[in-house]
């Protein structure tokens, strides 16, 4: 992990937030690498679940959030999680993250054994809206995007004119106070979610959670993590919520152990009974077939979008040992994204910045692949070095315009490139006129 962060930084991928000011506990910033890595995720979690399917809808709620809303769905009661301060060093932590030595629960921190009991600790954060801060004017930063839906949901059946089975989804900004960010990204107090509410029939709810599982656990795959590094844990019925039915969490192996990523859940009609009894409005669903009135049940899978973006940065991390032509040996960094994730497409190389040709054609190559993918022009520098610092961004591909491009070494490789290839770093010529054909079935 240590490497990993500091790839993160070096690169500018991943910054502790407020750095120079000595940081902000549990949250960061995302630079030039992170976030395009950010994006490219999102905008392909958006594609296959929304714009690819008929039966979602997205929306975009808002962050300040009624506090009737978090009271109905119960987060203002529940939504806690146990704290106990050392007495020691003061540290505060959560209860059942505390390490035990000889059945003795000892402070992370000191060591120290002098624990107070656990004591509930609410993780939203509490706002005040407009001038006056007292109780009438309390608002919440939302802890999920879920609740937005929920509250939103006859407007969008109203608009959209869906019938059941369909399904809205939403990707945006959840905070929450965790009591111990920790492992970098993994959780913090300020983070993304990408979150679909899939409404459906009561007796469709069971078949719906299994078949999410799968839709998920293809779309992981899609994106370059592994079946095999992907566990499914299913949540056994004493710690599941106790309004769900059945709930899975898409558990990966990062390096400091198999976590969640994502949880799908079928939640039953508890979110939108609760809101349809504290509001007075009618949140159900009348079937024109069976004409049946009912409350629809929602299977709901819930996926941290940090929490993907490192696994992904875990996943593609690779050290090896290369020779180069002069038959010295090396490290190489390389981050082996999936081309659809990576922030960088491609390279675009000039094989000497000195030569106004050269320069000229890969400027050219630039604004051909600029409109279709991320691209990234480097001049500086021996090539070997440049093709290095793109192994290390994770760019997929990276094309050079040399002597051969400008036709000086014959017609025949004339407005050809070489075309190196990350992971194997094979090259080959290929020409200027295929590239957006060679190149784009890739990175989508
Ligand atoms: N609406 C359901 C819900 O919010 P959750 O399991 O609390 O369920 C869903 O959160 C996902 O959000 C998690 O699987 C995780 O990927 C992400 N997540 C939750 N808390 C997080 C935190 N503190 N930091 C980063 N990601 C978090």
């Amino acid at each position: 992990m240590e490497r990993i962060v500091s790839l993160c930084k070096r690169r500018g991928f991943i910054f502790q937030s407020g750095e120079i000011y000595g940081g902000l506990n549990g949250c960061w910033d995302y630079g030039p690498l992170g976030v395009e890595l950010k994006r490219n995720l999102k905008d392909y979690w958006w594609r296959v679940m929304v714009r690819e399917r008929e039966d979602v809808v997205g929306m975009d709620g808002s962050i300040l959030t009624h506090r009737a809303v978090l009271k109905a769905s119960g987060h203002e009661e529940t939504f806690s999680d146990p704290m106990v301060d050392c007495r020691t060093c003061k540290a505060r932590l959560r209860a059942d993250q505390i390490p035990e030595k000889n059945g003795v629960k000892q402070c992370p921190n000191c060591g120290g054994k002098d624990l107070t009991e656990a004591t509930p600790f609410n993780l939203m954060f509490r706002t005040n809206l407009g001038a006056k801060q007292d109780d009438d004017s309390l608002a919440y930063l939302r802890p999920e995007t879920a609740q937005s839906i929920f509250v939103q949901f006859k407007n969008v059946l109203d608009t959209s004119r869906k019938k059941l089975p369909f399904g809205i989804a939403q990707i945006g900004k959840a905070f929450r106070n965790e009591i111990n960010p920790r492992n970098f990204i993994f959780r913090s107090r300020e983070f993304e979610q990408m979150e679909l509410e899939y409404f459906c029939a009561p007796d469709d709810g069971m078949k719906l959670l299994d078949y999410w599982l799968e839709e998920r656990l293809k779309f992981y795959e899609n994106i370059g993590i592994p079946r095999a590094k992907l566990h499914v844990l299913t949540v056994p019925e004493a710690d599941r919520a106790f309004y769900s039915k059945g709930t899975y969490d898409i558990e990966y192996e990062f390096p400091f152990g198999v976590q969640e990523l994502e949880g799908v859940a079928y939640r039953t009609d508890y979110d939108l009974t609760q809101h349809q009894n504290a509001s007075g409005k009618a949140l159900d669903y009348f079937d024109e077939e069976t004409k049946a009135r009912f409350i629809p049940h929602v299977v709901e899978p819930s996926a941290g979008v940090d929490r993907t973006l490192l696994a992904l940065i875990c996943e593609a991390y690779d050290e090896e040992t290369v020779t180069d032509e002069k038959g010295k040996s090396e490290t190489r960094i390389v981050l082996r994204f999936h081309p659809r994730m990576a922030p960088i497409k491609v390279g675009v190389f000039p094989l000497l910045k000195n030569k106004p040709e050269l320069v000229a054609k890969a400027r050219e190559v630039q604004a051909l692949l600029r409109p279709h993918m991320a691209v990234f022009y480097d001049e500086g520098g021996a090539i070997g070095r440049r093709y290095r610092r793109q192994d290390e961004a994770g760019t997929p591909f990276g094309l050079t315009i040399d002597f051969e491009t400008l036709g000086e070494r014959g017609d025949e490789l004339r407005d050809t490139v070489t075309l190196r290839h990350r992971d194997s770093m094979q090259q080959e010529r290929v020409k200027i006129a295929d590239l957006l054909a060679l190149l784009l079935p890739q990175v989508r």
